[in-house]
């Protein structure tokens, strides 16, 4: 998602500016750019990858004196990542920062064009900055034209604009993405979320939908439908940690309630009506390809073990996953003929980077699957396709492991549908299913609630056991591997077929078995796995659509007509699971013992 800072007064605007949009990285971006009016002055300035780059381009350029000045970290949406396409978009005496999509951008461009004005960039946003200096013409004021502006715009904005004709006052509105206004004396501050002003701003006001208006020096002025309105400024937190949790008591719980969110961001431009598309695929990527083999660590290789399923039963195409610390030094069988794929949330995982090496010493063609772009995995790939989960600041990773999941499923999609060796119905079923997914990842306070009552009865006991079958049983990894994590309590996922040869001796009452039971695959397997265990004592709790009577506890989740959202639903309560079950046990949920959120050594 892109980031919006704003900043109005007399101290030094680049590095407030510059230092904002740091505190808004971890929405994700690939541009990013900054605009200043100083009395007569225009400055602005633009780059493409981190904001280190913006940096090194300003390093020379200091703002003195009052002035007025936004900023923008992009993430694309129309029109890929270049300078041409970064914010500020500037007309002929104007510029235009803005977060949210212009729906009817392209009538309003294709008037704006018939009336003779140049777009440089593919943006819908460019659109905002012309339609002004097209109604500036005929309006008897700058807010007038503003106002005429706004009127005309579908879809969703915050967005912010200076211009020459107006060099002491910054023009907003808010229309469905977030944007705040931060107050200090005469100074006015605004950004897309309270952690850019943190230490900045005194005061803020959250702007609602609909509103709109103008800051010059020491004034706010707002209006909305009604006309003019008045607004009640709240004190600003001054702990910037707190701010980025956003209200959430773990930067874990935030992100698995950020997961439906950000899942829309990962099928953005790829996820069509009828079909799968990868930008960052060449057409011919998959030719002369007759297998995949996928190496990663952790909870990257419990996405990767799903993905087996998925890229054999949909794509048609073989698939096996390692372990990359096994990987390294098994001494293995490779094929130029195989697409090697790699699977981390960092890029900077030791075991999964040197696995890449080897891969690409035998000659084999490579993907990444990252959320981290220009990390090292990315760096070193033929290819990558990021996960755009945004920054997981948890190191018991989940968004990163849902959009990780996401991208395999539309990736074995996108190879049955590229080798023509699936029909265009089963391409339509999987892409209705996908489009349900965001809804899937749904938290809702009922099931937050039930998991947090439930979690006080699994606080000692033996150990857990996590049991699923098909790509329910990776996620029963997963699962264990994010109780082990932040509980410290032991846990092993396991393939349900398998308890009865040996570790259904394990079973009794003091044996925790979390059954994951899907309707839409292997039920009644999984059932008869489950009945096995209850009936020797085991203490159950079934994660299911369909009400199992013989469970301790029962958790009902509501989709049961396609695997992969039953795997989604189920992956959701697990985590909160975890984290339950943790806070309860008075443990740190973001950084547990002994464990880092990138292990960059063997
Ligand atoms: C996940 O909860 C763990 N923090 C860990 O297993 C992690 O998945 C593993 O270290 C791989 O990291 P990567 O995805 O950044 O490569």
């Amino acid at each position: 998602m892109c980031g919006i800072v704003g900043y109005l007064g007399k101290n030094e605007k680049k590095e407030i500016l510059l230092d904002g949009l740091q505190e808004l990285e971890y929405r994700g971006y690939d541009s990013a750019g900054i605009a200043v009016i100083e009395g007569d002055k225009l400055n602005n300035f633009k780059a493409i990858g981190k904001l280190e780059n913006l940096r090194e381009k300003t390093k020379a350029y200091h703002t003195e004196g009052f002035g007025i000045s936004i900023g923008h970290t992009r993430w694309a949406t129309h029109g890929k990542p270049t300078e041409l396409n970064a914010h500020p978009h500037l007309g002929a005496y104007s510029y235009v920062v803005h977060n949210g999509i212009i729906e009817n951008y392209q009538e309003l461009k294709t008037e704006l064009q018939a009336d003779g004005v140049n777009f440089l960039s593919q943006t819908d946003t460019e659109t905002i900055v012309h339609l002004f200096e097209k109604e500036h013409k005929s309006s008897d004021s700058v807010f007038a034209a503003f106002e005429k502006t706004l009127s005309k715009l579908d879809g969703a904005y915050a967005t912010l604009l200076i211009t020459e004709a107006d060099p002491d006052t910054i023009y907003f509105a808010k229309h469905g993405s977030p944007m705040l206004v931060g107050f200090n004396g005469d100074d006015v501050y605004f950004a897309s979320s309270d952690t850019p002003i943190i230490g900045k701003a005194t005061e803020v006001y959250y702007l609602e939908d609909g509103e709109y208006g103008y800051a010059k020096e020491g004034v706010l002025k707002l209006f909305d439908a009604n006309g003019e309105k008045s607004f009640t400024k709240q004190a600003l937190t001054a702990d910037k940690v707190s701010a980025q949790k956003e209200g959430y008591r773990f930067f874990m719980e935030k992100e698995i309630y950020e997961q439906s969110s950000v899942m829309g961001d990962t099928m953005m431009g790829r996820v069509l009506d009828d079909t799968i598309n990868f930008e960052e695929l060449d057409k011919d990527f998959f030719e002369n390809i007759y297998a995949i083999k996928i190496c990663a660590c952790g909870t990257s290789y419990h996405s990767a073990l799903a993905s087996s399923y998925l890229f054999e039963r949909i794509g048609k195409m073989r698939c096996d996953v390692e372990i990359a610390s096994e990987f390294r030094y098994k001494e293995p069988f490779l094929t130029e003929k195989t697409l090697f794929i790699t699977i981390s949330q960092s890029g900077e995982t030791a075991d999964t980077l040197e696995a890449l090496k080897m891969a690409k010493r035998a000659g084999m063609r490579t993907l990444s699957i990252c959320n981290v772009d220009n990390s090292s995995i990315v760096r070193e790939s033929d290819a990558a396709i990021l996960t755009r989960a945004g920054i997981e600041k948890g190191v018991a990773s989940t968004k990163a492991f849902a959009t990780q999941s996401m991208v395999l499923w539309m990736l074995a999609l996108y190879v049955g549908q590229t080798k023509n060796t699936i029909s265009q119905e089963l391409i339509k079923n999987e892409i209705d299913a996908m489009i349900h997914t965001p809804k899937a990842l749904i938290v809702t306070d009922k099931l937050h609630e039930k998991v947090h009552r439930l979690s006080k009865r699994y606080l000692h006991g033996h150990g857990f056991f996590f049991i699923g079958r098909d790509i329910f049983f990776p996620l029963a990894l997963e699962g264990a591997l994010k109780l082990k994590e932040i509980s410290y309590m032991h846990a092993e996922g396991y393939p349900a077929g398998e308890m009865k040869h040996g570790p259904i001796a394990l079973a009794d009452s003091e044996l925790f078995t979390i059954a994951l039971m899907p309707k839409s695959m292997h039920y009644d397997k999984i059932k008869s796995n489950v009945e096995e265990l209850s009936a020797r004592d085991a203490t159950i709790c079934a994660i299911s659509p369909l009400p199992f009577d013989l469970a301790d506890d029962f958790i009902q989740t509501n989709y049961d007509s396609h695997p992969m959202l039953e795997y989604f639903e189920m992956m959701v309560v697990t985590q909160l699971l975890a984290l339950e079950i943790s806070v309860r046990l008075g443990n740190d949920v973001d950084m547990p013992r002994n464990l880092a959120k990138s292990v960059t050594v063997e």
